[in-house]
Protein backbone atom coordinates (compact mmCIF):
# COMPACT_ATOMS: atom_id res chain seq x y z
CA UNK A 1 0.00 0.00 0.00
CA UNK A 2 0.98 3.58 -0.19
CA UNK A 3 0.08 7.14 -0.01
CA UNK A 4 -1.57 8.34 -3.10
CA UNK A 5 -1.58 12.98 -3.41
CA UNK A 6 -4.38 14.06 -2.86
CA UNK A 7 -5.17 16.36 -5.49
CA UNK A 8 -6.76 20.34 -4.72
CA UNK A 9 -8.89 22.25 -5.52
CA UNK A 10 -7.97 24.43 -8.89
CA UNK A 11 -6.61 20.37 -10.30
CA UNK A 12 -8.97 19.91 -13.36
CA UNK A 13 -8.74 16.46 -12.83
CA UNK A 14 -11.90 17.55 -9.66
CA UNK A 15 -14.16 18.64 -12.49
CA UNK A 16 -14.23 15.81 -15.02
CA UNK A 17 -17.41 13.00 -14.84
CA UNK A 18 -16.03 9.56 -13.62
CA UNK A 19 -16.37 6.42 -15.70
CA UNK A 20 -18.16 3.10 -14.37
CA UNK A 21 -15.58 0.22 -13.53
CA UNK A 22 -16.18 -2.88 -15.25
CA UNK A 23 -14.39 -5.64 -13.68
CA UNK A 24 -11.83 -5.96 -10.40
CA UNK A 25 -8.21 -5.64 -11.49
CA UNK A 26 -5.10 -5.97 -8.95
CA UNK A 27 -4.76 -2.22 -9.86
CA UNK A 28 -8.09 -1.28 -8.69
CA UNK A 29 -7.41 -3.06 -5.92
CA UNK A 30 -4.67 -1.26 -5.23
CA UNK A 31 -5.97 1.33 -5.67
CA UNK A 32 -8.79 1.45 -3.31
CA UNK A 33 -6.23 -0.14 -0.34
CA UNK A 34 -4.35 3.17 -1.08
CA UNK A 35 -7.30 5.20 -0.70
CA UNK A 36 -8.12 4.04 2.61
CA UNK A 37 -4.68 4.96 3.41
CA UNK A 38 -4.69 8.11 2.07
CA UNK A 39 -7.66 8.80 3.76
CA UNK A 40 -6.81 7.79 6.86
CA UNK A 41 -3.57 9.42 7.13
CA UNK A 42 -5.13 12.82 6.09
CA UNK A 43 -8.19 12.10 8.97
CA UNK A 44 -10.69 12.24 6.71
CA UNK A 45 -13.76 10.67 6.43
CA UNK A 46 -14.46 10.11 2.82
CA UNK A 47 -12.03 9.83 -0.31
CA UNK A 48 -13.37 9.48 -3.60
CA UNK A 49 -10.98 8.67 -6.70
CA UNK A 50 -10.88 11.67 -8.79
CA UNK A 51 -9.11 13.14 -5.86
CA UNK A 52 -6.12 11.16 -6.14
CA UNK A 53 -6.25 11.59 -9.93
CA UNK A 54 -8.11 8.68 -10.79
CA UNK A 55 -11.46 8.80 -12.91
CA UNK A 56 -13.39 5.66 -11.89
CA UNK A 57 -16.13 5.61 -9.74
CA UNK A 58 -15.15 4.68 -6.79
CA UNK A 59 -14.83 5.99 -3.03
CA UNK A 60 -14.24 5.36 0.59
CA UNK A 61 -15.74 6.70 3.33
CA UNK A 62 -15.65 5.76 7.51
CA UNK A 63 -17.18 8.41 9.81
CA UNK A 64 -16.79 6.70 12.82
CA UNK A 65 -13.29 4.55 12.82
CA UNK A 66 -15.55 1.22 12.83
CA UNK A 67 -17.53 0.96 9.62
CA UNK A 68 -15.36 1.24 6.52
CA UNK A 69 -17.11 1.31 3.36
CA UNK A 70 -16.18 0.99 -0.27
CA UNK A 71 -18.25 2.10 -3.40
CA UNK A 72 -17.91 1.20 -6.37
CA UNK A 73 -20.68 2.09 -9.28
CA UNK A 74 -22.40 3.75 -6.80
CA UNK A 75 -26.05 5.00 -7.13
CA UNK A 76 -28.11 6.74 -4.86
CA UNK A 77 -31.68 5.72 -4.98
CA UNK A 78 -33.27 7.28 -2.41
CA UNK A 79 -33.26 10.94 -0.54
CA UNK A 80 -35.02 12.15 2.10
CA UNK A 81 -35.22 14.65 4.79
CA UNK A 82 -32.83 17.44 5.28
CA UNK A 83 -29.77 18.49 7.55
CA UNK A 84 -27.81 21.47 7.51
CA UNK A 85 -24.08 21.60 8.83
CA UNK A 86 -20.59 22.30 8.28
CA UNK A 87 -18.47 20.23 5.73
CA UNK A 88 -15.30 20.32 4.77
CA UNK A 89 -13.35 17.98 1.93
CA UNK A 90 -9.85 17.31 1.65
CA UNK A 91 -9.11 18.57 -1.51
CA UNK A 92 -10.10 21.96 0.00
CA UNK A 93 -7.59 22.58 2.74
CA UNK A 94 -7.89 24.42 5.94
CA UNK A 95 -11.59 25.37 4.75
CA UNK A 96 -14.99 24.41 6.11
CA UNK A 97 -18.94 25.33 4.69
CA UNK A 98 -22.25 24.64 6.07
CA UNK A 99 -23.98 23.00 3.49
CA UNK A 100 -27.67 21.64 3.15
CA UNK A 101 -28.34 17.78 1.98
CA UNK A 102 -30.51 14.81 2.60
CA UNK A 103 -30.45 13.47 5.74
CA UNK A 104 -30.93 10.07 5.03
CA UNK A 105 -30.04 7.98 1.90
CA UNK A 106 -30.22 4.55 0.22
CA UNK A 107 -27.15 3.82 -1.71
CA UNK A 108 -26.70 0.33 -4.07
CA UNK A 109 -22.77 0.14 -5.41
CA UNK A 110 -20.75 -3.02 -5.60
CA UNK A 111 -18.12 -3.95 -3.18
CA UNK A 112 -14.20 -4.56 -3.60
CA UNK A 113 -15.25 -8.17 -4.38
CA UNK A 114 -17.90 -6.77 -7.15
CA UNK A 115 -20.64 -7.90 -5.80
CA UNK A 116 -23.85 -5.78 -5.02
CA UNK A 117 -24.98 -4.76 -2.01
CA UNK A 118 -27.55 -2.11 -0.27
CA UNK A 119 -26.97 0.62 2.33
CA UNK A 120 -29.45 2.76 4.33
CA UNK A 121 -27.85 5.80 6.30
CA UNK A 122 -28.24 9.05 7.97
CA UNK A 123 -26.86 12.39 9.42
CA UNK A 124 -22.76 12.29 9.22
CA UNK A 125 -22.99 8.85 6.92
CA UNK A 126 -25.19 10.04 4.67
CA UNK A 127 -23.53 13.63 4.57
CA UNK A 128 -20.42 11.50 3.43
CA UNK A 129 -21.58 9.62 0.50
CA UNK A 130 -23.86 12.52 -0.68
CA UNK A 131 -20.12 14.45 -0.62
CA UNK A 132 -18.07 11.63 -1.97
CA UNK A 133 -20.70 10.94 -4.85
CA UNK A 134 -20.71 13.98 -5.75
CA UNK A 135 -16.86 14.27 -6.52
CA UNK A 136 -17.34 11.22 -9.31
CA UNK A 137 -19.52 13.76 -11.04
CA UNK A 138 -16.87 16.20 -10.77
CA UNK A 139 -18.41 18.30 -8.22
CA UNK A 140 -17.15 20.10 -5.53
CA UNK A 141 -18.52 21.33 -2.11
CA UNK A 142 -18.09 24.84 -2.36
CA UNK A 143 -20.49 24.62 -5.21
CA UNK A 144 -23.30 24.37 -2.64
CA UNK A 145 -22.09 26.22 0.61
CA UNK A 146 -24.44 28.24 2.10
CA UNK A 147 -22.61 31.80 2.58
CA UNK A 148 -18.78 32.19 2.14
CA UNK A 149 -16.41 29.18 3.22
CA UNK A 150 -14.92 29.24 6.62
CA UNK A 151 -11.42 29.29 7.40
CA UNK A 152 -10.33 26.28 9.97
CA UNK A 153 -8.75 28.08 13.18
NI1 LIG B 1 -14.33 15.95 -0.85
Amino acid sequence: MALRKIRKIGDEVLTKQCREVSKMTPRIHTLVQDMFETMYEAEGVGLAAPQVGILKRIFVVDVDRENSYVFINPEIVERSGEQTGEEGCLSVPGKYGIVTRANHVKVRALDLNMEPFELEADELLARAIQHEYDHLDGHLYVEKVEGELQEVE
